[in-house]
């Protein structure tokens, strides 16, 4: 990293001199480095140019969801979903960010039961009264990109797995509560695991949320099984997903051999996930999508 002069106009494009600007910042992730801390790279704190692009994104993506929400009922295909999710992304300008991502060949993901993630839409896949589903939106616009998912119940659902879709929502403001600027992101995802474990269920290992603003995903990889004073740093201008998956029974895992996308628990009990993306402030954080 080039050493700037204190007089020098910042690296962030504030257009302000240095001094005035990131090099308190700068001093303090360095004193964090010296002590061992993984500490962000300057790509992953965004300007505020940045993150009002990513605003904008996420616009689009809560409007989907929000459709979404109104219009899903026992009857729906999860193509149907789809097409939704499609049409009202393009029309309002943004591209479904998951549609073609590394194969994956629809616009959104939705993940029914003990299907804990990326399930595919399909016309044969029709939703019915006791399924809880996740509808994972993503979304492209001017190159800023938006996440975020939602549970829906559809009819009447056993209290069990009801309960398992609330608590798992309250576990994504477990986690907010823990998003502070020089705290650690492992910080938040131990006070994750441990608000699931106290509630006897298990919280998913593998995957985790993700950086993400400039591209789908990015560094840092959020754990939701992590330990206080662990991972990542979080520091003014961080954007992340908070996104456990948390199951009703065991933790584990297998993903789909024909489709090498849908996961599933491996007990074939009920899995929730709930998304929000956000950026952290200089007091704590703001949700950009939810
Ligand atoms: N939206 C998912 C996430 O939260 C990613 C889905 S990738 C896809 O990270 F290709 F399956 F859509
Ligand atoms: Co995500």
């Amino acid at each position: 990293m080039s050493k700037l002069g204190r007089n020098d106009p910042c690296w962030c494009g504030s257009g302000k001199k240095y001094k005035n600007c990131h090099l308190t910042f700068d001093s303090k992730l360095d004193m964090f480095r010296f002590q061992g801390a993984v500490v962000p790279s300057r790509k992953l704190i965004k300007t505020p140019e940045q993150i009002e692009g990513i605003r904008k994104s996420a616009e689009i993506n809560m409007a989907a969801l929000d459709y979404v929400g109104s219009h899903i009922k026992s009857g729906v295909s999860t193509q149907d979903i789809d097409d939704w999710v499609y049409t009202v992304t393009t029309q309002m300008g943004g591209i479904p960010a998951p549609l073609n991502y590394e194969g994956f060949p629809k616009s959104v993901c939705t993940s029914i039961n003990d299907e804990v993630c990326h399930a595919i839409p399909s016309p044969d896949i029709i939703l019915r009264d006791g399924d809880i589903i996740n509808v994972d939106c993503s979304t492209i616009l001017n190159g800023y990109f938006s996440d975020s998912s939602r549970m829906f119940c559809i009819g009447e659902v056993d209290p069990e797995k009801k309960r398992l879709v609330d608590i798992t929502k309250k576990a994504i403001q477990v986690g907010l509560d823990q998003v502070k600027p020089w705290h650690f992101l492992g910080d938040m995802g131990s006070a994750i695991h441990e608000f699931a474990k106290e509630n006897g269920y298990s919280v998913v290992r593998e995957i985790g949320g993700h950086g993400i603003g400039l591209e789908f995903h990015e560094d840092p990889w959020v754990s939701f099984v992590s330990k206080p004073g662990t991972e990542m740093l979080m520091v003014p201008g961080m954007v992340f997903t908070i996104e456990p998956m948390i199951n009703m029974g065991k933790d584990d895992i297998f993903i789909d051999e024909e489709n090498g996308w849908t996961v599933y628990t491996a007990d074939g009990m009920p899995s929730a996930q709930w998304e929000v993306q956000l950026v952290v402030t200089e007091d704590g954080y703001e949700l950009l999508s939810w």
